[in-house]
């Protein structure tokens, strides 16, 4: 096998499948389930939208998630140190996925940012009435449309300090970083969130949030744009078909359920975001209720408007909004944090593999890059208008073409579909048919391609 691996030292390893399972669904619960698929479900036809969303799953996000643990768990390397093993040439399809994720990563950390800078600004409601003036103009200072490199220091500071966060953790490695931050983090997150919507169900109006985000619009199946919305939603949700998974896989010790430990992550993901979605809009039935209206005629229900602009208008209006606030903002971070640093740990690891590094020295050198990008992006005062362009092609387009390179790959070109399989049955209670490669290599490129050419034309014109 290819690499500098072979002279390293024993892999390190996480140090049980709960371990394992902690950090996979670490990744998988991040900014997606609570900040992004409320608002995508409700845009997309509502209660309608959970039969796209239940097809992505099934057909493409379960697969192409075995699919990742197969190649990390049998190649034993990073996404393109395994790719390599698998077959040279496919290294650079490693490579690609990484440079995705580093993108996602980007982005990502601001929105962490952000969200640690609101949880302070909980305790007091800082944000007052207008919660759109105070979170665009004084807290992200946007002046004129266009580009602008004027420093936020209210942004930049949080920012700083997730990075430093981050970069600790992942210097600190596998075992003692990443499985220890999730083992913590992640039942704390589940408490926290689990007492939230507990709370938002309890609010005046929440029945009518609830209705509204469950309706079903039928005639939204009709419409492409929802199809990709779900599949997106699941691959990024999943943190699918990012090079990340493959990573993560290839830490878990060489006998391992894998399959079964997959479909936990997965049920545990979805369960997640549906309850997500649930507590985000039982909270804005209370909002339309105070105001008297109903909540299609609110505005701000999608995207980084949500969180930072109408939530805090119901923090505030809420008997006890402060603590609603700290908790709702708190989760946020924790969910965020735990997903970032799988994003790191798999470009780290990439970089460690691909230089013969020590693990020290390429956690310092890419959590180093990557913040300088981060930071010099998004404490300026385009943020904003840098985070929605990019999160549209790195999401609904890069991720999209990805999984598309990836099956392709994998079962036609490399021809390893079987060979992967036989390894998932071997360590595996839960066994992957061969309807396993049909959907891979089938369904899922011919569904992706479809998409894509659509999603492409409506974002070029
Ligand atoms: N799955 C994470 C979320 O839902 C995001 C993520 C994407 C994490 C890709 C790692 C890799 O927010």
């Amino acid at each position: 096998a290819g690499g500098s691996a072979a002279a390293a030292p024993e892999r390190e390893t996480w140090t049980s499948s709960t371990g394992f399972i902690l950090a996979a669904v670490g990744s998988a619960v991040g900014l997606g389930n609570i900040w992004r698929f409320p608002g995508v479900a409700y845009e997309s036809g509502g209660g309608a939208f959970l039969i796209p969303y239940l097809v992505a799953l099934l057909t493409a996000g379960i697969p192409i998630l075995f699919l990742d643990y197969a190649v990390g768990h049998r190649y034993r390397g990073a996404a393109p140190l395994s790719y390599r093993r698998m077959a040279r040439p496919a290294e650079a399809l490693g490579w690609f996925q990484i440079v995705l994720s580093f993108v996602i990563a980007v982005y990502y950390a601001a929105v962490i940012a952000w969200s640690l800078s609101y949880f302070v600004f909980a305790f007091d409601l800082r944000w007052g009435e207008d919660t759109a003036a105070f979170f665009v103009g004084e807290y992200l200072q946007v002046g004129e449309p266009g580009i602008s490199t004027t420093l936020v220091s209210g942004v930049a500071v949080p920012l700083v300090l997730v990075w430093a966060a981050v970069l600790v953790i992942i210097a600190l490695g596998v075992t003692k970083g990443v499985q220890r931050v999730n083992i913590i983090f992640i039942p704390l997150l589940v408490l926290a969130f689990g007492g939230l919507v507990v709370r938002a169900l309890t609010l005046p109006g929440a029945a009518d949030g609830l209705n509204a985000l469950f309706t079903p619009d039928w005639a939204a199946l009709a419409d492409p744009a929802v199809w990709i919305a779900a599949y997106s939603q699941i691959f990024f949700s999943l943190s699918i078909a990012f090079g990340i998974m493959v990573t993560y896989a290839s830490y878990q010790r060489r006998r391992a359920n894998m399959t079964s430990s997959g479909l936990v992550v997965a049920f545990a993901n979805s369960s997640f975001e549906i309850l997500a979605g649930i507590g985000v809009f039982a909270t804005l039935g209370f909002l339309a209720h105070q105001q008297a209206t109903t909540i299609d005629q609110l505005e701000g229900l999608s995207g980084p408007i949500l969180s930072f602009v109408t939530f805090p208008a119901v923090i505030s209006e809420m008997p006890g909004g402060a603590v609603f606030g700290a908790v709702f903002f708190g989760a946020l971070v924790l969910a965020g944090f735990t997903s970032i640093i799988s994003i790191l740990l798999g470009v780290a690891a990439s970089v460690q593999e691909k230089f013969g590094l020590t693990h020290r020295t390429a956690a310092v050198t890419v959590c180093v890059v990557c913040s300088v990008i981060s930071i010099g992006l998004f404490s300026t005062t385009s943020g904003l208008i840098a985070l929605d362009t990019v999160d549209q092609w790195a999401n609904n387009v890069g991720i999209v073409v990805s999984a598309i390179a990836m099956t392709v790959l994998i079962v036609w070109v490399f021809r390893t579909a079987p060979v992967l399989r036989a390894h998932l049955n071997r360590v595996s209670t839960f066994r992957v048919g061969r309807v396993w490669v049909v959907l891979v290599g089938g369904l899922a490129p011919v569904v992706l391609t479809t998409m894509l050419v659509q999603r492409v034309r409506t974002l070029v014109t």
